[in-house]
């Protein structure tokens, strides 16, 4: 018995017939690089297209062939030149695979793009999407597309409920977006119409299904989660640190200690730390005082050490957890460098991390400090 392929279970000859009869019908037929075989506009409008919408790539395009109406005149025109054509279009890495690409058509291909995706995608700026679209506008070539639009729409169709960035998940939309290919002709049409519903009524925001040519078959409009695909990329888990603080509490001051000059805080004075901040999933980090007593030895003889409560602070990378250890001084040692005692009363005015200030704040109530 014949074993059936992946391909052929993913394959649905439906799927590019009501893409391609939408298309005709409905899709986009006058932007100025369609209606043409022409390699090199087809080629330029892609690289426009990549990061830029068409309303704002338009006036780029026309100029731009209007001082470099051949891949030759782009490939002998100064890199300046070409800068300044694309100024204002953004992520100008664009603009120079660009230059890099045309003198490479020029010098291994006489002028005449190749047609086979596998060869344009070897091209500077020109990946594996972008070859496909290239070879299927301008040669009919056979070949599938993948770009952030097209990922949308097969999330929402096929119901992906994984995040498509990540490279399992992106190697089976390919593999699906292969096994979709019409069999036989109507390639242009069913590229150019996957790009248009992408751009117009599969949109990111608010997906017009009623239009949808491929609304019977999509998993996430039948399931009413148009909103949920396609998945966001997950956030990484916050991690978590904790740090030791002492404080040093004597004659109703505070000693405080200038930090590093790099980090958070750097720069800033803040309450002296037994250690660097360590990661909590770490085992061998105490919470409780062991070794706090020895820490705080440097800034005279300790009389007691207490553990306060702790508290937290979230910052943009990371949450963390803060043990603050009152030490009472029997005796003060010399200041060491960087160090310097605070009235508790200008803690209020002082230049201090948020989470210090608060927990000094605490601290303030001459109930607790008396
Ligand atoms: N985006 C990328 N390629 C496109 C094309 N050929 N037409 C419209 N939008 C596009
Ligand atoms: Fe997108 Fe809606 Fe069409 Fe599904 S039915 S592909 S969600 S526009």
């Amino acid at each position: 018995m014949k074993r059936t392929t992946e391909s052929e279970i993913l394959s649905d000859p439906g799927f590019s017939r009501a893409v391609i009869d939408w298309q005709r019908a409905h899709g986009r037929h006058a932007l100025p690089w369609q209606n043409t075989r022409d390699a090199y506009r087809i080629w330029l409008s892609e690289i426009m297209l990549q990061q830029t919408q068409v309303a704002a790539v338009l006036g780029y395009y026309a100029r731009f062939l209007e001082r470099f109406p051949t891949v030759f005149a782009l490939a002998e025109a100064p890199q300046e030149d070409v800068m300044a054509h694309w100024a204002g279009l953004g992520y100008y890495t664009r603009a120079r695979n660009l230059h890099a690409c045309a003198k490479r058509i020029v010098a291994e291909y006489d002028g005449v793009f190749p047609s086979d995706p596998a060869l344009l995608a070897d091209l500077p700026g020109i990946g594996r999407s972008t070859a496909a679209a290239i070879a299927a506008f301008s040669a009919g070539t056979r070949a599938a597309i993948l770009d952030g639009n097209v990922k949308r729409v097969f999330a929402r169709v096929f119901g992906i409920d994984e995040y498509p960035g990540i490279k399992p998940v992106e190697d089976a939309l390919w593999r699906r977006a292969d096994a979709l290919l019409p069999q036989d002709d109507g390639i242009e049409a069913y590229t150019q119409g996957l790009m248009d519903l992408g751009a117009t009524l599969c949109t990111r925001g608010k997906p017009d299904c009623g239009r949808c040519p491929l609304q019977a078959r999509c998993v996430a409009h039948a399931t009413d989660r148009t909103a949920e695909l396609p998945v966001r990329k997950p956030k990484k888990a916050t991690p978590e640190k904790r740090a030791r603080l002492l404080v040093v509490i004597d004659a109703g001051q505070v000693l405080l200690e200038q930090r590093p000059g790099t980090g958070i805080w750097g720069g800033l004075l803040s309450l002296p730390e037994v250690e660097g901040h360590v990661a909590l999933d770490d085992e061998d980090v105490p919470a409780d005082a062991l070794g706090v007593p020895e820490a705080a030895a440097r800034f005279g003889s300790v009389d007691d050490c207490e553990a306060l409560l702790p508290l937290q602070h979230v910052f943009t990378h990371y949450r963390l957890h803060i043990h603050p250890f009152r030490i009472g001084l029997r005796a003060r040692a010399a200041l060491p460098a960087g160090c310097q005692w605070l009235a508790l009363a200008d803690v209020d005015a002082a230049a201090l991390p948020a989470p210090v200030k608060k927990l000094l704040g605490q601290l303030g109530q001459p109930s607790l400090f008396g």
